[in-house]
């Protein structure tokens, strides 16, 4: 293959064949959000590269290495966005939202991360993402949860197992940052190279290191959990009590840093282990000093987002099926007099059964080839149309899928009995 028609690494066509389960979980995740009362928004795909550095932290894997940017011909720096977040706060105070109003939002789309591919792990992805500005919790903290529980019940997922911790507020994060860094720096000897190298900008980052010779060390680090502030641990166990009461299981987890820097108090994390390495389904958390950071009135604010193509892999585990519906009607039809007739007839009954799936046999060809395609589309009845049915006014309807009897009827009837026999 020549270079122009090479697919780029990480990034995936999704064939019809496949995309089935898109459309389902795509139509799961409307009903869910309207349910819930979020609103969709979508924002641009490319944003100010300074945003995402801003937002998401300039010592983050995201900005260091993995961004999509590139200079526009204006000289602009922009960047392909590697997550929601951030648009859509950008959005919020350019488009004047705040000002002490509350906004649900969701989108879905793709995101851009050059990462190494593997499974699971694309340069382009698509997350469905939700944003609760305004609201301070834990309330929203635990609907939030609470929502994608409902979610996975829906789809009927359950290899699916929570985490949950508590990052406290800056104030508490920078002592607790202290604190590790002290800790840190006396095992440095031990720590491998990507740790030493966060140890600086990141050290948080390190608790999540999935190097096995770094497990000890960070099994014996200070927890973040023994460093929030009062506001933050109550804030935490609230949210702990309401996810009891919902009857959703969870774990506490010290260690879960998250790789973005916005997060504040509340972060969360859906693994599964149905997935292999890459097994975070879906990950959020509490962002309330964001907005302000970005220029914006303080508004505390918290989301999540999904991987879509993680979601959809364990829909195809669990044996979800493309959901694709089989057409209800195909006309075939021989002949030029009787093509003509035919195409006229498949937009009459289009018009006459709305949301009934009519095809026509387009390319002609011979009655055998066309009941071949008829066949093979899937579809409930062929109706037939040749020379002699045009003469006479009718047109045949022959059961591609039951034993019923072939039948006749007058082309002016035609819509009242095929909607007749289609509800049967
Ligand atoms: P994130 O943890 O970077 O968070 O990504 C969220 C989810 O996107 C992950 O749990 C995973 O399912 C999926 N994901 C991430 N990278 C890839 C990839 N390279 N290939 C396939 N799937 C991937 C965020 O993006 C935050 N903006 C979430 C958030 C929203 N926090 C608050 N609001």
């Amino acid at each position: 293959m020549s270079g122009g028609v090479q697919p780029i690494r990480g990034m995936n066509d999704v064939l019809p064949a496949e995309i089935g389960l898109w459309q389902h979980l795509e139509a799961t995740l409307r009903e869910l959000v309207q349910v819930y009362g979020y609103e969709e928004i979508r924002v641009p795909i490319v944003e100010h590269t300074e945003l995402f550095k801003r937002s998401i932290g300039e010592f983050t894997d995201i900005v260091e290495k993995e961004m999509y940017t590139f200079a526009d011909q204006g000289g602009d720096s922009l960047t392909l966005r590697p997550e929601a977040t951030a648009g859509i706060a950008r959005a919020a105070i350019s488009n004047g939202l705040l000002r002490g109003q509350k906004h649900k939002l969701w989108c879905i789309g793709p995101m851009f991360r050059h990462e190494r591919p593997q499974k699971g792990r694309y340069r382009q992805f698509h997350q469905f993402d939700i944003e609760a500005l305004g609201y301070e919790g834990p309330d929203v903290d635990a609907e939030m949860i609470v929502l994608t529980g409902r979610l996975w019940r829906m789809l009927g997922i359950t290899r699916v197992r929570l985490q949950v911790n508590s990052l406290g507020t800056p104030a508490s994060r920078a002592q607790y940052r202290d604190e590790l860094v002290r800790y840190f720096r006396g095992h440095e000897a031990a720590l491998d190279a990507d740790s030493r190298r966060r140890l600086d900008g990141n050290p948080l980052r390190i608790l999540d290191s999935k190097n096995p010779d770094m497990r000890a060390i960070v099994a014996g680090a200070p927890s973040i959990v023994d460093h929030l502030d009062p506001e933050s641990r109550a804030h935490f166990e609230s949210l702990q009590r309401a996810l009891q009461s919902a009857g959703i299981a969870f774990e506490v987890n010290p260690r879960l840093v998250r790789g973005l820097d916005y997060y504040s108090r509340t972060v969360f994390e859906w693994t599964t282990d149905a997935l292999g390495a890459q097994d975070a389904v879906c990950s959020g958390g509490r962002y309330d000093g964001l907005i302000a950071q970005l220029g914006g009135e303080a508004t505390p604010a918290i989301g999540f987002a999904m991987g879509v193509e993680r979601v959809v892999e364990l829909l195809r585990q669990g044996g979800v099926g493309p959901q694709v519906r089989a057409p209800d009607l195909y006309v075939v039809a021989q002949g030029d007099r009787a093509g003509a007739a035919g195409l006229a007839l498949a937009e009459r009954l289009r018009d006459a059964l709305p949301g009934r799936r009519i095809l026509y046999g387009l390319g002609g060809g011979n009655f055998k080839a066309q009941f071949r395609r008829a066949d093979r589309s899937g579809a409930r009845f062929a109706l037939v149309l040749g020379d002699s049915e045009i003469d006479r006014g009718v047109i045949a309807v022959k059961d591609l899928r039951g034993d019923a009897q072939q039948f006749e009827c007058p082309m002016a009837e035609a819509h009242a009995r095929l909607e007749a026999v289609l509800k049967e």
